[in-house]
């Protein structure tokens, strides 16, 4: 087991910031540095949130997460980097700083820190979607995508995640390119989910309140089906008639879209569950 932060400094006043706030509040002493701190949405459940406009406090902290926008991320690190620069840190200590991003690697991001004797930097990424005002407990079990420049920020970072009780989950490697398919692919998980729910509600309903009657509806059902789909190889839980082969459904649902604006949404999906089913059959040496 690592050794348990203790002292945490937050840059950024948005959505994961509050949240990791509310979430480690209690438990450790943290300082956020947010740019505007009046528009953080703290969890009402939360503990109260010690907010600090002096950079130089956070920066003196053991582990400093950066989770302010991702086009952010390097202003952000070349004004901590300035910061440290000038206020140099005990000789033999190590600073480490993650940012949140599950884009890019800490190298790339937060570049200018590297530069730095004495500091470590990486990532920290929750595979989660974070609304406003998150309260505590928000991350239990939610995996953590932990790529470091050197093993005290890993271990910092694993220490976090434990304490936030996540899952640290590894990429195969770490590399840029890496990084950035994985996002794309958690990205496509995520936007599509939201996406699907979304385009389906609006095309079945006739007003506001059906759509949002609709949106809860499919929405939920969308919930079961990620269940579902986290629990083995999708040709195998795959519920629906690609999965039962029902040709005369299919056909149905076809004459039932193809003048709605899902209809080439509908096509897209339908094309790539096929694929995989028939992927599925050859695999398992089926028809
Ligand atoms: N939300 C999620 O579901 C989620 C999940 C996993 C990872 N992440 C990652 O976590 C990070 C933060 O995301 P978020 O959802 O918390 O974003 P957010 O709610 O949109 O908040 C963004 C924050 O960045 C600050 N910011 C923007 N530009 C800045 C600058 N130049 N200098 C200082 N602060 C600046 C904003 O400050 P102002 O209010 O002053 O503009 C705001 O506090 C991103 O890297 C994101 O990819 C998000």
């Amino acid at each position: 087991m690592a050794e348990p932060i203790r002292e945490l400094g937050i840059i950024g006043g948005g959505r994961v910031a509050a949240a990791l706030a509310s979430c480690l509040g209690d438990a450790l002493d943290v300082t956020v540095h947010a740019r505007h701190p009046e528009r953080a949405r703290l969890s009402p459940h939360g503990p109260p949130v010690a907010f600090d406009a002096d950079l130089a406090r956070v920066a003196s902290r053991e582990l400093i997460i950066i989770a302010v926008s991702d086009d952010a991320i390097p202003e952000v690190a070349g004004a901590l980097a300035a910061e440290l620069k000038s206020e140099p840190r005990p000789a033999g200590s190590i600073l480490c700083v993650l940012h949140t991003s599950g884009a890019t690697t800490g190298g790339r991001s937060l570049a200018p820190l590297l530069e730095i004797p004495g500091v470590e930097v990486g990532s920290m990424h929750p595979l989660i979607a974070v609304p406003p005002a998150a309260g505590p407990g928000y991350f239990t079990r939610a995996p953590f995508v932990i790529e470091t420049s050197g093993p005290v920020a890993a271990e910092r970072a694993r220490a976090l995640v434990e304490q936030l009780d996540g899952e640290p989950i590894e990429l195969p490697d770490s590399t840029e390119a890496t990084k950035a398919r994985y996002h794309a692919l958690a990205t496509m998980v995520a936007t599509g989910t939201v996406t699907l729910v979304d385009r389906a509600a609006d095309a079945l309903a006739a007003d506001a309140d059906q759509r949002a009657a609709f949106r809860d509806a499919f929405g939920r059902l969308a919930m079961t089906a990620a269940v579902n789909a986290s629990r083995g190889p999708g040709p195998e839980v795959l519920t629906g008639p690609v999965a039962r082969g029902d040709a005369s459904t299919l056909a149905l649902h076809d004459r039932a879209l193809g003048d709605l604006p899902v209809e080439a949404l509908h096509a897209a999906v339908r094309r790539a569950a096929e694929g995989m089913v028939d992927r599925g059959r050859q695999e398992g040496g089926g028809a």
